[in-house]
């Protein structure tokens, strides 16, 4: 990733967490919800949102960066919760010990708390400025997050004894990218509609290579560990449809994500990129 495009992210991440200090805070809560942001994964969604904004003309420079540090404040918040003992029960995450193992559970459970909230106070701060994107916003990311289309819903099919694979993986992964995509634009000023397929199949594509990973993957090289699916009993696609099936999902999906890539003044650079990822 290029240099200024993540320190960009991680200087709008820092703004957003630092915007709230000023009042006493228990200071190993401060030390976990930062141990959860930084240094951060692939950011990977705060990237697709700020390169969608960036294909357009009147990209708000404020309101981005609050579109694309509310989306991956909440995906740290759930990678924080999914690591917990009553989810996933993963140790290891992005190569060092999950926030609940360092901090212990109640410290994680109120850090993924803390960082839900804050990803709408960053929106809320976004919209003091420019009222009409910010409450478009606030719309967008609250469907990429809850129930039933979120996040909450996408974990809470694992609770159920007949999972859809495909609804199970829009929810918990595909619906926070297609908020990423959305923002972007949202925050741009533009219609934010025609942008929501493009995330979703970047995202479903995102869950199968994770999945392929889970089964086949190197737990140094990707920093978590493997094999967490079957040990959950969780819905995998690679357990659906094998390894070559999951593989050629994978393919037909990324050709499906740039062809969803709607008309607008960048497009050629955003596919570029998009085939880079
Ligand atoms: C992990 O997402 C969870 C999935 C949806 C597959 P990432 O791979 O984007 O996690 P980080 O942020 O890079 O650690
Ligand atoms: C990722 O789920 C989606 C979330 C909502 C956290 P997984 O459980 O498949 O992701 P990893 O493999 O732990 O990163
Ligand atoms: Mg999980
Ligand atoms: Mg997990």
């Amino acid at each position: 990733m290029a240099m200024e495009t993540n320190a960009r992210i991680n200087a709008a991440l820092k703004a957003a967490i630092d915007g709230s200090a000023g009042h006493p805070c228990p200071p190993r809560l401060v030390e976990a919800i930062n141990y959860a942001v930084f240094p951060g994964g692939h950011r990977i969604r705060p990237r697709l949102c700020l390169a969608v904004a960036m294909a357009h003309e009147d990209c708000d420079r404020t309101v981005v960066e609050s579109a694309m540090s509310s989306v991956e404040l909440l995906h740290c918040a759930s990678l924080v919760h999914d690591d917990m003992p009553c989810f996933d029960n993963a140790e290891i995450r992005r190569r060092r010990p999950a926030v609940h193992v360092e901090f212990g559970e109640p410290l994680a459970l109120l850090c993924g708390d803390a960082l839900i909230v804050l990803a709408f106070k960053t929106l809320a701060r976004a919209a003091r400025n420019a009222p009409k994107r910010g409450m478009r916003l606030l719309d967008i990311v609250c469907d990429g997050v809850g129930a039933p289309n979120g996040i909450v819903a996408g974990q809470g099919w694992e609770c159920e004894a007949d999972v859809p694979l495909f609804e199970y993986q829009r929810a918990k992964t595909g619906v926070l990218f297609a908020a990423a995509t959305m923002a972007g634009a949202a925050a741009a000023g533009a219609d934010h509609e025609p942008w929501g397929l493009l995330g979703e199949r970047i995202g479903q594509a995102y869950q199968v290579a994770d999945d392929l990973l889970d089964k086949f993957g190197n737990p140094d090289v990707i920093g978590k560990p493997v094999g967490q699916d079957e040990a959950n009993d969780r819905p995998n696609a690679v357990n659906e449809m094998g390894a070559r099936g999951a593989s050629d999902l994978l393919e037909e999906m990324i050709g499906g994500a740039i062809d969803a890539i709607p008309d607008c003044t960048h497009r050629n650079e955003l596919q570029l990129l998009i085939r880079e990822e």
